[in-house]
């Protein structure tokens, strides 16, 4: 029997620590000690001592005491933690931000996360019912195991074990850039962006898992003053940003960063997208009968590219948006061949989605449609003529890329340049349909090693 069935056999409901550290490749011990880094803050104290504020006179005195002065510095310490956390500065002596320093502000005040102290829903940890979950799904190969899994990785909150889960994705940016990167060192046709992936700190990725709108100002502070010094930002350039696996393209006011005021805030903008894309994963509660759409943002990853300026001066869909030329390319890395590529914006499906959705009487949807019609000759042309070329340069690129099975990758054209945009594995892209490939189902590991992984790491050692 193998190892999921000896788990799913002893017990039916739900999962030990001892077989979640089999499936980890750890001991149960070295997992206590993981799974302890993170201290919770609950819901249930931050409402009592909430109330005791409301309720109080003399708590709304303490209230009236508290400088700005007071929380900046209590904002600077926990940034720095947090920096500290992802090794980006080291350790200072100041004493670590304790439960009581933010209890006793008053909860608009409050920031809700320092370097080890996190806010959940439920105080309990994920990450044994994920594992649960896809232990089922291994075991009985039933997808609704599987969905419920991927799911519940989206939207529960986070503890350090279900943290490296999210980690696992190959579609995050981190995992296939740097084969990509490498590779497109050693031409000169493509390019590409000049781009930062971070690591997102467990205790700011959390935020995600809460209701976007019940964040304070001092926790978007902090998350505004890490991203600056964590992806180093100029506040005289304009960024592309995205989470590892989601850009909000189509709203591009959310993944065009310009002036000096957006460039300090791009923590929390990317705060909101990887929220924004969370929420998909929610049961659909519109009454519309939409389907929740899981894996749009399993990351633990946050990017912030360079942008990359129009050259060709072209009309703007989902507001602001240049409507370049774009190609899609498919490729299986095993045998290192070019399946196919096709036009990204493709027009049936562009011109369905502008035109027969229940938006469609709405201004920005008629007014994308008229401009993809306007520029779909234009975009058909510039595809036809180019695309003998990019598949020639494609071809000799392809062995130079270090990945394995079928993926897509996203060419974005402006003017002459072309520039590699965008990857994901093929069977999770759109477009495959277009081809005729026969798509392989990825071999999918959720399961990160522990005992390869994470051996040398202070948390566990
Ligand atoms: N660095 C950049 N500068 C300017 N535009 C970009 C940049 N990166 C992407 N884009 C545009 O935004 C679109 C979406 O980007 P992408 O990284 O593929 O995000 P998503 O994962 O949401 O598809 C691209 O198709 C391209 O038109
Ligand atoms: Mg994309």
């Amino acid at each position: 029997m193998d190892l999921f069935g000896i788990i799913l056999e002893k017990s039916s409901h739900i999962i030990s620590k001892e077989q979640i550290a089999q499936m980890l490749n750890t001991t149960p011990e070295a997992l206590a000690k993981f799974e302890k880094v993170y201290n919770i803050v609950s819901d249930e104290e931050n409402r009592a001592s909430g109330n005791f504020f409301k309720l109080n006179s003399r708590d709304v005195a303490k209230h009236m005491k508290i400088s700005s002065d007071d929380i900046a510095a209590l904002e600077s310490r926990i940034v720095n933690e947090l920096l500290a956390s992802s090794g980006l500065i080291s350790c200072k002596d100041e004493p670590l931000v304790t439960k009581e320093e933010i209890l006793n502000l008053p909860e608009e005040f409050r920031p809700q996360l320092t370097g080890n102290l996190i806010k959940k829903d439920i105080t309990q940890d994920s990450y044994p019912k994920l594992l649960f979950d896809y232990a089922k799904w291994r075991e009985t190969e039933d997808i609704h195991w599987y969905h419920m899994f991927r799911q519940g990785l989206d939207i529960l909150d986070l503890d350090p074990v279900t943290y490296e889960i999210i980690g696992m994705n190959p579609n995050s940016m981190g995992y296939w850039f740097p084969a990509l990167k490498n590779a497109a060192d050693l031409q000169d046709f493509f390019k590409i962006p000049e781009t930062k992936i971070v690591k997102v700190p467990l205790p700011i990725l959390q935020l995600t898992k809460l209701d976007y709108f019940s964040l304070t100002p001092t926790t978007l502070n902090i998350v505004d003053a890490w991203a600056r010094k964590a992806f180093e930002l100029d506040e005289n350039k304009t960024y592309f940003i995205k989470t590892g696996t989601y850009s909000s393209k189509f709203d591009f006011r959310n993944a065009k960063v310009t002036s000096s005021k957006e460039v300090q805030e791009i923590g929390q903008y990317l705060l909101f997208i990887h929220a924004q894309a969370i929420a998909m994963a929610h049961y659909d509660l519109s009454g519309r009968n939409q389907p929740c759409i899981y894996g749009v943002s399993t990351t633990n990853e946050w990017v912030v590219r360079e942008y990359i300026e129009d050259k060709e001066n072209l009309p703007c869909i989902y507001h602001g948006m240049p409507l370049h030329t774009e190609y899609r390319a498919f490729i299986d890395f095993d045998t290192n061949e070019l399946l196919g590529i096709v036009p990204y914006w493709d027009a049936e499906s562009m011109k369905k989605r502008f035109s027969q959705e229940d938006d469609a009487d709405t201004a920005d949807m008629k007014h994308d449609y008229i401009i993809y019609c306007k520029e779909e000759e234009r975009l058909q042309k510039t595809f036809d003529e180019n695309i003998g070329k990019i598949s020639d340069h494609l071809k000799s690129l392809i062995p130079d890329i270090d990945l394995k099975g079928q993926w897509s990758l996203d060419i974005m054209q402006n003017g002459e340049d072309f520039w590699l945009i965008d990857m994901a594995l093929a069977a999770n892209s759109a477009l495959v349909n277009k081809l005729p490939i026969k798509l392989e189902a990825p071999a999918e590991n959720w399961l990160p090693d522990f005992q390869n992984t994470y051996i040398n790491r202070k948390s566990i050692t």
